[in-house]
């Protein structure tokens, strides 16, 4: 009964008419399996639901779906393991989980003939996970790019609009229930990857360990890169894509250019947004609440009233999750992902540093779009250069960076962020 649970209970407690009327049956909170039954709880349970003891729902045979609101992996793998063999069908939002141990949970349920749904696990309130795995199945998806993470999200806002201090902006989502409880989850890149991780499952077929999904995260953003940003036409934002080419898939996570004018930069605060391409639908955008406890509780409970009326069941042994061999999925390599670079170097102002600079990228074969180098007020020696490439492949820049980095005219390892396109 977190953050997650207490809005679960809330939902089924406040609603039961609501939700009866959507299962087709009355759906009953039978038990709330807490770790201190004394402590006060923001809901009004009904008398005696309230136990420390998982043995009360595993041994209860009328209890036939449960809400797993545990985060972590242990003890939440176990648990998850010890509801399906006791015969319940599972809704979990625990993303860390499934992206961690998902072929081992899924082959289990299989065995037991049990189901587990995750629609809370990705984006919170979004349905993404219904609507790839099954309003889109008629396509095949080309690319989806999305927001996933809320909390890096309002620190990104905050950050651009109030000009807040990082700490202070990442205590105030912390209040708000956004970040997970090890926040540097949130943003270091690893909650995103995970998501990333379960949707190209869906998506794609590819059964890619999170770990694999090349990932940055957003601590090294500065307001001074979000303003260069600006002054280019563009905000940051945490980005995670995934997109299929000839040359496999690419999967990743990191701050990106995002256009402004275009949705995808007018994603503010804990709010998530998704992208997806299809060849038969085209794009979709998808935008809403990715975090916090009513819109992750919405989630819970739509898949829990699934599994009642029994629609969850079939899509769950229909769609196979995580049933193919690894590797089912080649990954696109570093020389075949092309796309556009910022990068902000603190370089010396003095003559030919530009052109050291532009030298090495042209050996690379990559192509400058545009510079911007600010008249200094006095005469400092060091001034912050900003560089906009044309489309460029990961392999070149990584190579063309780690020679601009030697180069002792360049006095920081400076910033270097994608473009999303
Ligand atoms: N910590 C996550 C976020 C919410 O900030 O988006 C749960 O996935």
């Amino acid at each position: 009964m977190g953050t997650v649970g207490t809005g679960v209970a809330r939902l089924l407690v406040e609603q039961q008419q609501r939700v009866a009327q959507r299962a087709g049956c009355r759906v009953e909170l039978a038990r709330v399996v807490v770790r201190d039954r004394t402590r006060p709880r923001e809901v009004l349970l009904p008398a005696g639901v309230v136990t420390d003891d998982l043995s009360a729902v595993t041994q209860d045979r009328e209890i036939r779906v449960v809400a797993h609101l545990v985060g972590g992996l242990e003890p939440a793998r176990s648990i998850m393991l010890r509801l399906l063999e006791a015969g319940k069908d599972v809704v979990t939002a625990n993303k860390a989980l499934l992206a961690e141990h998902g072929p081992e949970l899924f082959d289990r349920a299989r065995e037991l003939g049990r189901s587990i749904a995750f629609d809370a696990a990705v984006a919170g309130g979004i349905p993404i996970v219904t609507n790839i795995a099954q309003c889109l199945a008629a396509n095949q998806i080309l690319s989806l790019h999305g927001i996933l993470n809320g909390t890096s999200n309002f620190i990104l806002t905050q950050m651009e609009e109030q000009q807040t201090a990082y700490e202070e902006a990442l205590r105030e989502a912390q209040r708000r229930g956004y970040a997970e409880a090890d926040p540097s989850l949130d943003v270091n890149g690893t909650d995103a990857a995970q998501k990333l991780a379960i949707l190209a499952q869906l998506a794609f077929g590819a059964r890619v360990p999170w770990q694999q999904v090349a990932r940055e995260g957003i601590d090294q953003v500065t307001l001074a890169d979000i303003r260069f940003a600006h002054e280019l036409g563009y905000r940051i934002r945490l980005i995670a894509q995934g997109r299929l080419s000839a040359s496999g898939l690419e999967l990743r996570v990191a701050p990106m250019l995002v256009r402004m004018g275009g949705p995808m930069a007018d994603v503010r605060d804990a709010y998530n947004a998704i992208s997806v391409v299809g060849d038969a639908v085209g794009r979709i955008f998808y935008h809403g609440l990715g975090a916090g406890q009513m819109p992750t509780a919405s989630a819970v409970v739509a898949d829990m009233i699934d599994m009642v009326v029994g629609r969850m069941p079939i899509t769950f042994r229909t769609l196979k999750l995580w049933d193919q061999p690894d590797g089912a999925q080649a990954l696109c390599p570093p020389e075949h992902q092309y796309r556009r670079f910022y990068m902000r170097l603190d370089v010396v102002d003095r003559p030919g540093v530009l052109a050291e600079i532009a030298g090495v990228l042209g050996r690379h074969t990559i192509s400058i779009a545009s510079v911007i180098q600010h008249e200094q007020q006095g005469d400092g020696p060091v001034v912050p250069l900003v560089i906009m490439t044309h489309r460029a492949s990961e392999r070149n820049m990584e190579r063309a960076l780690v020679e601009i980095r030697r180069l002792a005219v360049v006095q920081s390892p400076g910033v270097c962020l994608r473009v999303l396109e």
